[in-house]
């Protein structure tokens, strides 16, 4: 995050599609195998690309209707040229780069304070879960948000299905690690892997989601296919990217950011217009793809999900 800041406007004028287009190809998924037959060729070889990508055959999930958003989606050609994932560059502009991820075969391990450690593909995993679509904001620290329409399940039922031992405090998360395939791991000064971690009350609560797609198909590899974390209340760099395993320990876990500079960067990281980062104010934030600024919302308006874990923690630094 200690890079050179580009607006999302200042994106080439090819790269936006309308949102009503992004919507009438979902409604034509929607539809089904006939109406999938009535794209045009070129779409229809788009479409086939999911076929590499774990169960392909599980999306569109049902939209989950109790998420609402205050913004429009942030069009998917917008959110697909505009990420973070270090492990492939320090560019904004990284879709490309990160193509090289190779996401099969992806083993999931679960270990640590747990009944009984185990390893899991991807497909079987996901098979275990019910798929369904939330529409979230996303704010960066960098003070710019989108808003995104995921596809996967809570974390809360990994949580279950990993049955942790009373001991267990927070759940760790890790990203892959493979400098030969990824060129950003080569560079030293990050202390990789990309480890990130939520308190067993932030992980079971019903707004911390485990995303496996976006836009109603599988998540992109620039997202961070084929299964990572959405946590919408807090900054952008929680939401770890390409996890390989779940870890339950009894220590707070310092993160990579944390690691790096951890008076930029905390465990909480919880979203505060109220309390800038050394570098970014957090008043306000640039909603990318519209031009527009808008005042930030405490826990990025998340507050009647997630406000009562923080009762009684009113001294800690929570907001970074
Ligand atoms: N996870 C991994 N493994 N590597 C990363 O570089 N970047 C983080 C987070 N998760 C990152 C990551 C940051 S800083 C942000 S803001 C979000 O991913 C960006 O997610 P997006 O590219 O889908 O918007």
């Amino acid at each position: 995050m200690n890079i050179i800041h580009r607006r999302g406007w200042d994106m080439p004028e090819h790269l936006a599609t309308p949102e009503h287009l992004v919507f009438s190809r979902r409604a034509l998924l929607v539809g089904g195998a006939s109406a999938l037959a009535m794209l045009p060729a070129a779409a229809r070889a788009a479409d086939s690309k999911w076929q590499h990508y774990p169960v392909p055959d599980l999306y569109p999930a049902k939209r989950n209707d109790k998420f609402k958003l205050d913004r429009a989606i942030t069009a998917e050609k917008i959110n697909d040229n505009y990420n973070n994932f270090y492990e492939f560059g320090t560019s904004k502009y990284i879709a490309e780069a990160s193509q090289a991820l190779k996401i099969e075969p992806w083993t999931i391990k679960i270990d640590g304070l747990v009944e009984k450690p185990q390893e899991i593909g991807i497909d079987d995993l996901i098979r275990k879960m019910t798929l369904e679509e939330r529409l979230y904001r996303h704010r960066c620290v960098e003070a710019w948000s989108m808003a995104i329409a995921w596809t996967g399940f809570p974390l809360a039922k990994l949580v279950a299905f990993a049955r942790p031992l009373g001991a267990a405090k927070f759940v760790q998360m890790t990203t892959f690690m493979d400098p030969k395939m990824a060129p950003g791991q080569n560079l030293s000064w990050f202390p990789w892997p990309y480890i990130e971690g939520l308190t067993m009350a932030e992980a079971t609560n019903d707004l911390a989601f485990i995303a496996t797609g976006c836009y109603g198909h599988p998540l992109d590899k620039q997202h961070g296919a084929p299964i990572r974390l959405a946590v919408p209340w807090k900054y952008g760099f929680k939401s770890i990217k390409s996890i390989v395993r779940f870890t339950f320990v009894d220590k707070q876990p310092a993160g990579m950011w944390q690691k790096i500079q951890p008076s930029e960067y905390g465990f909480w990281a919880n979203v505060n217009p109220q309390v800038p980062h050394p570098r970014w104010s957090q008043a306000t934030e640039e909603v990318i793809g519209t031009g527009e600024r808008r005042p930030t919302l405490l826990f990025n308006g998340y507050g009647e999900y997630v406000a009562d874990i923080y009762k009684g923690m009113e001294g800690h630094q929570m907001w970074m």
